[in-house]
Formats: structure tokens, C-alpha cells, sequence
């Protein structure tokens, strides 16, 4: 039986970069968080990682229509609507022998914060909601979970050079503007500035958690030209 991917769009040089990542932030029975699972393309790539070091990958995901897109037009509710995507999830994990190592956290993103204790994730990997607010809040509510020494990572960080500064604010409340997700730029570079890793070769960034404190946060002016 093959993969099923429902609006699938994740290339392979994400999967190989995440791949990457979890490979350094591997630690024996490592505990990993994904926000943003979908059909589970991501997971499956954490997942390899992860069941080599006999540890977890939590995937925290609605499996379900955008609460706030009202009338159903976004891509990704359309789908929810006619589609059981909890089951196709729970099925791709199963066929590729993941099943075991991958737990379904279903709900709400910002509704699981409590549920997991501070300082326990070697790996947090964002792809939830690209807006701007959303993005941001995803983070904040998620930095306390990593441990010391931990991994935060997430995707469609790019065409950073295609964007212009203005557009980067103006259009970074909608998923994404002529192929790039503003929000998502505008978020990681406000909080973390020039002290995440992006090579270009992928969407995803990257950071390795030196400290409680987030690094940009309130004191580093934004990249690519933008004001605070
Ligand atoms: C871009 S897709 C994730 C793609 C996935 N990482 C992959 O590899 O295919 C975004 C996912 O985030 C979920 N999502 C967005 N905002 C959410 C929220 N606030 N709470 C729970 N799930 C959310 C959506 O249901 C959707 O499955």
C-alpha cells in the first residue's frame, strides 16, 4: 500500500534535511514534537530517526477543518471536509512501521501546552499554522518544552531574498503570498534573528537551544530591511 498524501507539497529536501536535524538532536530514547502533522510526510521522516534511538515523536495535529475558516475555502479544510486525514495519519504510520514509536496528540495545538512538562523535548519540529501570530505563539508556547541542548526546527522558511520588506509585514496574516510564507519568515527572524540555520537547500531553519532565554526576542532588529 503507498503513502497517501492529501495535498501533499513537502519536497524531499525537507525530509532529508529534517532527517538531518533529528539525527543531531538524537539523544537514547529521544522525546521529539511535532505541531502540524497532516498525512504524517514530516513524521515519517522524524519517525526514522526516532525509533533508532527507541524513543517517542508526539504529533500534535486537529485532523481537521481550519476552526476559523468559516466557509471552508482554505485548501486544507476542503480536503478536511471530505477526508478522514486522523485515519489516513494513523494508516501511512502504520504501513511504514512507525505506529509504535508515533503518539497521535489530536486537538488543538495550544491545548496540549499543558499536558507537556517543561524541558522535555530533544526535538520540536513546527508546521502548523504559517500565519505570523500563529507562528509566533506556536513558538513561544512551545520554546519552554525543549530541553537545554535541544533542537527547534520548522518549515517553509524561504525566497527570503524574493520578498520585499514591506510585503513581508503586510502579508504575513495570510498563509502565504506568491508562494512564500511571510508569516513564517517574519516570526523566526523576529525571534531568533541571525542565530538560526537556514542553508537555503531546504525550507526548514533550525536552532540548537543554548539558553531559556529566546535570542532575538524584543532586542534584535528583524532581518531582510524590515522596522520593528
Ligand atoms: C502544512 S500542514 C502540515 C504538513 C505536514 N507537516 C506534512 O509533512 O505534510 C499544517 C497542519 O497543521 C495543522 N494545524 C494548523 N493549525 C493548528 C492548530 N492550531 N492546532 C492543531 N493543528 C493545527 C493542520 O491541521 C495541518 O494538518
Amino acid at each position: 500500500m503507498p503513502f497517501v498524501d492529501l495535498d501533499g507539497h513537502v519536497p524531499e529536501s525537507d525530509l532529508e534535511a529534517l532527517v538531518a536535524i533529528a539525527t543531531r538532536a538524537a539523544t537514547p530514547g529521544m522525546l521529539a514534537l511535532e505541531l502540524g502533522s497532516w498525512c504524517g510526510r514530516s513524521s515519517s521522516a522524524i519517525a526514522s530517526v526516532v525509533k533508532e534511538t527507541g524513543g517517542t515523536l508526539y504529533c500534535i495535529d486537529r485532523w481537521d477543518v481550519y476552526p476559523d475558516d468559516t466557509n471552508c475555502t482554505g485548501t486544507l479544510s476542503q480536503i478536511a471536509l471530505v477526508h478522514d486525514v486522523l485515519s489516513v495519519f494513523r494508516a501511512n504510520m502504520k504501513m511504514l512501521g512507525f505506529h509504535d514509536v508515533v503518539v497521535p496528540m489530536v486537538g488543538e495545538i495550544t491545548r496540549a501546552t499543558r499536558l507537556i512538562a517543561d524541558n522535555c523535548a530533544d526535538l520540536i519540529f513546527i508546521d502548523a499554522d504559517h500565519r505570523y501570530s500563529c507562528v509566533k505563539q506556536d513558538i513561544l508556547n512551545y520554546w519552554p518544552k525543549l530541553k537545554i541542548g535541544g533542537v527547534l526546527c520548522g518549515r517553509d522558511y524561504d525566497k527570503v531574498q524574493e520578498i520585499d520588506a514591506g510585503d513581508l509585514v503586510a502579508q504575513s496574516e495570510v498563509d502565504s503570498f506568491n508562494g512564500i510564507h511571510c508569516g513564517v519568515i517574519r516570526a523566526v527572524d523576529e525571534l531568533f534573528g541571525d542565530t538560526r540555520d537556514w542553508d537555503g537547500t531546504s525550507t526548514v531553519w533550525s536552532l540548537i537551544k543554548t539558553g531559556a532565554e529566546l535570542p532575538a526576542y524584543g532586542r534584535t532588529r528583524l532581518n531582510h530591511n524590515v522596522e520593528q
